[in-house]
């Protein structure tokens, strides 16, 4: 099997302009495919009126249409759905074209028992922090994919932010971690919002602030490549706030909470699996 669309720009069909279809689009679209080379899959005419005005795209409700047409086929819809939407699409793949899912919890053998033999499968784990090219995804491939695809795919993904090849048996602990992660990163904000309100300050000052170190605190994190704990460590002088304060987070186990929140993301992200793969 050659690499195929690996070459070049290839045509996409995203199935379902949700939130992450339209995430997907809008990434293809500052990647440098051109609104000719993309079209997108919509139950709702309005949705899809809204995507097609939005970004120039072609839209349509119908996913064999845009599947025929497809080099790629980039599966967007809800994970209890997209059993029904392979079956649909199967009927036009000729095998060569590239299948790309950023449903959760879905093994790449459930499509690749769906779809026409040899069709290479690419999973992807994303977060909605791509909407703004902040994301965080993990992608793995199946077992027809190359690193031609795996290129392609990286390419295709290279606006919403950073991506990471991983086996496709880490995906649920990346799931735990990046997938449902915005959520713990929203909790602390929204905690250190609420305990600047209890100190005083204004909903609006306190949450603005709170965002504003989260944010930095990320970003220097990024950039110096530090260990988090020489970071915080920095921040912390002998018999000063911080350290006062940081002992009373373990002092709460708010290190066990975290780790304990994440390993029922992961649990759960495998028993969905489970459940939608039937
Ligand atoms: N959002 C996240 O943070 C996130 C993170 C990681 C992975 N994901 C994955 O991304 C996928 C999409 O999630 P989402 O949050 O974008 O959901 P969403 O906003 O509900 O988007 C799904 C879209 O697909 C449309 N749709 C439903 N059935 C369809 C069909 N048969 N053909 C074409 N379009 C169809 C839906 O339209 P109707 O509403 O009219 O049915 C909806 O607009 C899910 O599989 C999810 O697991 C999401």
């Amino acid at each position: 099997m050659t690499d195929g669309p690996a070459d070049g720009t290839p045509q996409v069909a995203v199935l379902g302009g949700g939130v992450m279809g339209e995430a997907l689009l809008s990434a293809l679209l500052t990647a440098g495919w051109a609104p000719g080379q993309v079209e997108v899959t919509e139950h709702s005419t309005a949705r899809a009126d809204e995507l097609a005005g939005r970004y120039g795209v072609r839209t349509g409700a119908s996913n064999v249409d845009a599947a025929a047409r497809a080099d790629v086929v980039l599966v967007a819809v809800k994970p209890n759905v997209v059993g029904s939407v392979l079956d649909e699409v199967a009927t036009v793949l000729r095998g060569g074209e590239v299948v790309v899912s950023v449903a959760a919890g879905l093994p790449l053998a459930f499509y690749e028992q769906r779809l026409p033999a040899g069709t290479p499968v690419v999973r992807v784990m994303p977060n909605t922090p791509a909407v703004v090219g902040k994301g965080a995804s993990a992608i793995a491939g199946g077992a027809h994919t190359t690193e031609g695809h795996l290129a392609l795919v990286e390419r295709m993904l290279a606006a919403t932010g950073l991506v990471v090849r991983v086996a496709e048996k880490d995906l649920d602990a990346v799931t735990a971690i990046s997938g449902s992660g915005p959520a713990y990163a929203f909790y602390l904000v929204d905690a250190m919002a609420e305990a600047g309100v209890l100190l005083g300050l204004t909903r609006d000052l306190a949450t603005r602030l709170a965002v504003a170190t989260v944010e930095g605190a990320a970003a220097l994190a990024a950039q110096s490549g530090d260990h988090p704990v020489v970071l915080r460590e920095r921040v912390s002088s002998p018999g000063g706030t911080t350290v006062a304060a940081v002992a009373e987070l373990d002092a709460h186990g708010v290190r066990a909470g975290v780790v304990a929140a994440a390993r029922a993301a992961a649990e759960r992200s495998r028993e969905l699996g489970a459940q939608y793969a039937g």
